[in-house]
């Protein structure tokens, strides 16, 4: 994360680890863990700050001047994320997402938090934005950008990685904040959602993990899809 330079890429896409000492196995999964990939970097909750601190700083440096960023944060840290966004000297917190989920394993034994919170990070007035996409949320009624109602899909018989993000939530963020021919980047790319997203629409990627079993799920997925998978079964249509 902190070694690229010079990407020089529109937006970046990433989802931090958790900070919660998760090892993405049984006990956080409460299902069939074993096809669950080891490697997971994990970062310390008492040094999240200074983690987070560094992913911005990253982020920032590996961004165009009107470059942005969108960071995913789960519940129990996502205070860190937003204290440092503000703190931060070249990003500006323009907005804060919602992605509400399903997590149908927690939900039957006890009150779910089933939402991510998602920064929105700009450095300056010329970011791009678009008010429509051609996925569910923006088809039906008004588009609504605080909230991104959008369900897990499990894959099966697949290797599967933790924390994993839906394509669809992907999707829906590149076709609201980037145009054909992007080029996107995340520094802790896990399975790779964030770049099959993007070569599905036609926008670059470029991504990286420390986690070397990282490149098989992304690799299977990638399989999968050329063999007819679809990436975006859901998608209404191909507007933008
Ligand atoms: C929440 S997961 C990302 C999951 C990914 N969005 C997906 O869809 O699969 C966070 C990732 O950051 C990686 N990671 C943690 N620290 C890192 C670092 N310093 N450099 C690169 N990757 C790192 C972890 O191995 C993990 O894969």
């Amino acid at each position: 994360m902190t070694e690229w330079s010079d990407v020089d890429a529109d937006i970046a896409i990433s989802d931090p680890p958790f900070g919660l000492e998760f090892g993405g196995k049984a006990g956080n999964y409460n299902r069939d863990e074993s096809r669950v990939v080891d490697g997971y970097v994990e970062w310390k909750t008492d040094r999240y700050a200074e983690k987070v601190d560094q992913l911005l700083d990253a982020l920032a440096r590996n961004t165009t001047a009107n470059g942005q960023a969108i960071v995913f944060s789960g519940k129990d840290n996502s205070h860190i994320l937003h204290q440092t966004a503000l703190d931060h000297e070249t990003w500006r917190l323009e907005g804060k997402l919602y992605w509400a989920y399903n997590f149908a394993p927690y939900c039957k034994r006890r009150p779910a938090h089933n939402v991510y919170e998602l920064f929105w990070l700009v450095k300056g007035d010329d970011w791009y934005y678009s008010n429509e996409c051609s996925f569910e949320h923006c088809q039906e009624g008004e588009s609504n950008l605080s909230v991104l109602d959008v369900k897990r899909n499990y894959l099966k018989e697949m290797p599967k990685y933790p924390t994993r993000l839906p394509l669809e939530v992907v999707g829906v963020l590149l076709e609201h904040f980037t145009e054909k021919g992007d080029l996107v980047f995340d520094p802790l790319a896990g399975s790779g959602s964030v770049g099959i997203g993007a070569s599905a629409l036609g926008r670059d990627a470029i991504l990286g993990d420390l986690n070397e079993n990282a490149r098989g799920v992304f690799e299977s997925t990638v399989e999968s899809l050329e063999d007819g998978g679809n990436v975006f079964p859901d998608r209404s249509n191909t507007r933008p």
